[in-house]
């Protein structure tokens, strides 16, 4: 295994969320810094745009419903059997859900989607690699939470739960995986330039910079740059932890 531990020379790494955004980004980046990258998400038109960007095989290249319980073991399995290994799971993938709606307003359907995709997606993904990191001895797994998982925002009662259940959810687990090699952390980003955003008031950007000491949004390659690490052999005396991408907002 490499010398440099940020390193992903013989690396095989699985990226959710990978066809834009936050996820595109961290392909970017283990791809250039030597990694094997399986890019998985729902979104075929986004993944083929990276694929043709990073030249990346048709096989490293996975439809993905984070939705389906099924489909998330089986193209873990697949990955392994065509690999040989997982070293890291870098899982980015995530709906808003409802947004601006009263907790007493949420629609049952909207709540479930987006514990769904963005919890239930997280623990079925880290249930799938769990059996081949523990074979391994070795293995990194990074999930994307967000600063709403820590804070809350008004009117996003299923996101606010998705992702502080994301936070919760390593922190136990990552005392399960301790002597194994594995670490398993969150991160909690505050607003991101990315598409997710791309529909946001100007208004309710003003507001949610305003609460940033840096003033100004996070980029998608300053989130890729963390997740490289959380990702990397170099991360290995942190685990069950949320890492911070606030741009000073948020210092515990
Ligand atoms: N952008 C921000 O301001 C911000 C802030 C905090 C946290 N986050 C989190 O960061 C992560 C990445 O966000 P982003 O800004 O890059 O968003 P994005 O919307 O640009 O990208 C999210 C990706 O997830 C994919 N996806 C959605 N549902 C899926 C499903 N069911 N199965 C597989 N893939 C699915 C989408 O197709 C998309 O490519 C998300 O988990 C988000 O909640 C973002």
């Amino acid at each position: 295994m490499p010398e440099n531990k940020t390193s992903f020379d013989n690396r095989v790494v699985v990226i959710t969320g990978a066809a834009r955004g936050i996820g595109a980004a961290t392909a970017r980046l283990i791809s250039s810094r030597g990694g094997k990258v399986f890019a998985l998400d729902i979104a075929k038109e986004g993944l083929a745009s990276l694929q043709a960007e990073l030249n990346l095989p048709a096989d490293q290249v996975i439809p993905l419903d984070l939705g389906n319980q099924n489909s998330v073991k089986e193209t873990i399995d697949a990955i392994y059997a065509k690999a040989g290994r997982i070293d890291a799971l870098i899982n980015t993938a995530g709906v808003v859900g409802p947004t601006n709606v009263k907790v007493e307003d949420v629609q049952w359907a909207d709540f479930e989607n987006t514990l769904r995709i963005n919890l239930f997606g997280t623990v079925w993904l880290t249930q799938a690699v769990i059996p081949y990191m523990k074979k391994a001895k070795y293995g990194r797994i990074a999930h994307v939470a967000s600063i709403a998982g820590k804070e809350g925002n008004p009117g996003m009662t299923p996101y606010n739960v998705s992702k502080s259940g994301m936070i919760g959810f390593v922190k136990g687990v990552s005392k399960e995986l301790a002597a194994d090699g594995i670490t398993i952390n969150s991160l909690a980003p505050a607003v991101i330039r990315t598409p997710m955003n791309a529909d946001t008031s100007d208004e309710t950007l003003k507001y949610m910079i305003s609460r940033i000491p840096m003033g100004r949004v996070g980029e998608a390659e300053e989130v890729a740059e963390l997740l490289a690490f959380m990702g990397s052999e170099a991360c290995s005396f942190t685990t069950g932890f949320t890492f911070d991408a606030t741009g000073g907002r948020a210092t515990y």
